[in-house]
């Protein structure tokens, strides 16, 4: 007897009733006719957009493809990726001093981070437009999953990555999921201004996420939160932390709530206060935020030991500034010892997350002792990757292995000593 093959995924199907928007001069494009990640007319950022805005009882099934009705295409290349747990930690909760605390794990995506949701949308789409090569600069994660996206497509990668930035595991992943990987001698937006450039001469397709199709896939995290609050509490949280590094994130947390509003499904007045944290090496938005600016200042030189945030122009800036503002919401800076501080709180609760995403907590943490959240807050941080994604990092802020002898009494005898 023959193991028949899978079928051969079908290519995706556009559904009508979508189109682009640009958020700054409102021009509205075909989404699926050309190639566009900017606006044609004043180069603005493009978002999706719907006819229909889809509520709760209308999503069915699990993870990113649940919300398939408030996305902009069928279903085609896909690693199961959402539906990722959202953990109770009520004695951090306590020690933070904070009603209610659940951390989001993102790192719980098939590839470990949170860009798995975007690329099954934005590989799908770059099957739909009948592309050959994708592309994407990286600090790691998004190298990572592009690389297992385009292979599950069968399609060609290629990431460009800062030499010497970019944690173990992350490198790792997009090795052996068949990218080509170039490393450039620069920072990470350096790497960004070269692929732009690239995809601007139609060498490869932009999977950052400048590109809004993958947003609409990462905006399914908000979809996800409030669905379970309601679930659990009949309310959503008062405020969501999250790591800041482009902005994508708080882009697309802040369209998954527009929509949920849209839909009728979530009170204007209830809207979770959108809450970004950076290291403090690498914090322009942060400094926009405290400045009341409308437009990030590009930070040159940055540094930090999170190195999936190490971003000195968040090109999401004009998307994610009014999410934060609308919502309430702030944005804080940590410093590295903060964040590793954090990131041992978080393993000692059973979850393992990689700096950047300890970066929530270490934030939480700071405007909670300046008094900017309250007692009686519902709180979600979002963890973004996983613990072993930067198995270094790890390390480092955790215990050293202690060598005995292969023997029991010599094991025993190590055991009376104190660790
Ligand atoms: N956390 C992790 C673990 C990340 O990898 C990133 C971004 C962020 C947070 C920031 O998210 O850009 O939506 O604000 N990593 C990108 C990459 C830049 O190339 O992997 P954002």
């Amino acid at each position: 007897m023959e193991v028949s093959a899978d079928p051969p995924v079908p290519p995706a199907v556009a559904r009508d009733g979508v189109w682009l928007g640009c958020i700054a001069c409102e021009e509205s494009f075909a989404p699926f006719s050309e190639i566009r990640y900017v606006c044609d007319s004043c180069g603005g950022l493009l978002e999706v957009r719907y006819v229909d805005r889809p509520s709760f009882d209308e999503f069915d099934g699990r993870g990113v493809w649940r919300y398939g009705a408030s996305l902009p295409l069928e279903k085609s290349v896909t690693i199961d990726e959402g539906a990722t747990p959202l953990y109770r930690v009520p004695d951090l909760a306590d020690d933070v001093g904070v009603e209610t605390l659940r951390i989001k794990h993102e790192g719980m995506n098939p590839t470990g981070s949170f860009k798995d949701r975007g690329m099954t949308v934005g590989v799908g789409v770059a099957r739909e437009l009948g592309v050959s090569r994708l592309a994407c600069a990286s600090t790691g994660n998004t190298s990572a999953a592009l690389a297992a996206y385009g292979s599950r497509a069968e399609m060609e990668t290629l990431v460009l990555l800062p030499t010497g930035k970019v944690a173990a595991g992350k490198v790792a992943q997009a090795s052996l999921h068949g990218a080509r990987i170039l490393e450039v001698d620069g920072n990470f937006d350096d790497c960004l201004d070269l692929v732009q450039a690239l995809a601007d001469r139609g060498e490869a397709y932009l999977l950052n996420s400048v590109n809004p199709f993958r947003l609409e896939g990462q905006k399914t995290i908000g979809f996800e939160i409030v669905e379970r609050f309601l679930e659990d509490y009949g309310t959503v949280p008062d405020r969501i932390v999250l790591p800041v590094g482009n902005a994508g994130n708080t882009a697309a947390l802040y369209k998954a709530f527009r929509e949920l509003v849209g839909a009728g499904a979530l009170s204007p007045t209830d809207v979770p206060k959108l809450t970004g944290v950076q290291a403090e090496g690498s914090a322009p938005l942060v400094e926009a935020i405290e400045r009341g600016a409308d437009e990030v200042r590009r930070w040159d030189d940055v540094e930090t030991r999170a190195t999936a945030i190490r971003i000195g122009y968040p090109v999401n800036a004009p998307k994610a500034l009014p999410g934060i503002r609308e919502t309430g919401g702030t944005a804080v800076a940590v410093t590295d010892a903060a964040i590793t501080a954090a990131q041992r709180d978080l393993a000692g609760a059973g979850i393992g997350v990689e700096p950047a995403s300890a970066a929530s907590l270490a934030g939480l943490r700071t405007l909670r002792d300046e008094g900017v959240v309250s007692a009686d807050e519902r709180v979600v941080c979002l963890t973004t990757g996983h613990l072993l994604k930067d198995p270094d990092a790890a390390a480092e802020a955790g215990t050293d292995p202690e060598p005995v002898p292969a023997a029991l009494d010599g094991v025993l005898a190590h055991l009376e000593t104190e660790p």
